[in-house]
């Protein structure tokens, strides 16, 4: 897969909502009712990150979830990337973008939303052809006032800030030009997941789902 098609279906997904859930799911019987609260309350696609050993079961048990998008995020590795596609995510999320990585994405056919949070890792992506990022850790690395300051220069490259986002500083991201969601755990609190609270995911879904961009 080529970088300029992986940014295409990357920026589809990005478009699907204002809000990815970033999701850290530890028991596989939680995934099927999490992902279908959040795809109820208008957040259809979702990051199942690789930090827990259920992850990878989760992911698949999420892709079979009616109108969900599942990715997944914390990819390190090309082991990581092989796992993923297996399990049949859709996309890719890291932190950061190395090229044994990009490689990696490239070569198994899993478009990746790979993390920047300056203009030279920007400018790097899009040397190769990359013009969709992971603005990450977007609170840590300046906020929204960082990333409009990037977006100045290099326009070209649209991002998900994530990080330190929330309900109350997502709008200052969501309003740039040079954002096309963004990324939070919030909506998805380990309180509410661990104890089987979909109707408040559901609830905080679609306060999410409902930002302006
Ligand atoms: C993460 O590293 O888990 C993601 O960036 C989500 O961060 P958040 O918990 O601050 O939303």
């Amino acid at each position: 897969m080529t970088p300029e098609h992986a940014s295409d279906l990357c920026r589809q997904v990005c478009e699907l909502a204002p809000v990815v859930p970033v999701l850290v799911v530890h028991d596989p019987a939680h995934a099927k009712p999490l992902a279908e609260a959040l795809v109820s309350g208008g957040l259809p696609a979702l990051e199942v990150t690789l930090r827990t050993p259920a992850a990878l079961e989760v992911i698949a048990e999420m892709a079979r979830v009616e109108g969900g998008v599942v990715g997944a995020g914390t990819l390190l590795t090309e082991d990581d990337v092989r796992a993923a596609k297996d399990a049949g995510a859709s996309f890719g999320v890291s932190p950061g973008a190395t090229d044994r990585l990009l490689d990696a994405c490239e070569a198994h056919d899993l478009p990746l939303l790979a993390g920047a949070a300056t203009a030279s890792e920007a400018m790097k992506l899009l040397e190769r052809g990359y013009t969709v990022a992971k603005f990450f850790p977007a609170e840590a690395s300046g906020g929204a006032a960082a990333l409009k300051g990037i977006g100045a220069p290099i326009p070209q490259v649209s991002f998900c800030p994530t990080g330190g986002v929330n309900l109350a500083n997502a709008r200052d991201y969501l309003s740039l030009p040079n954002v096309m969601c963004v990324g939070g755990s919030w909506v998805a609190p380990s309180s509410m997941v661990n104890s089987g609270n979909w109707d408040g995911i559901i609830a905080l879904a679609a306060e999410a789902a409902a930002l302006p961009r």
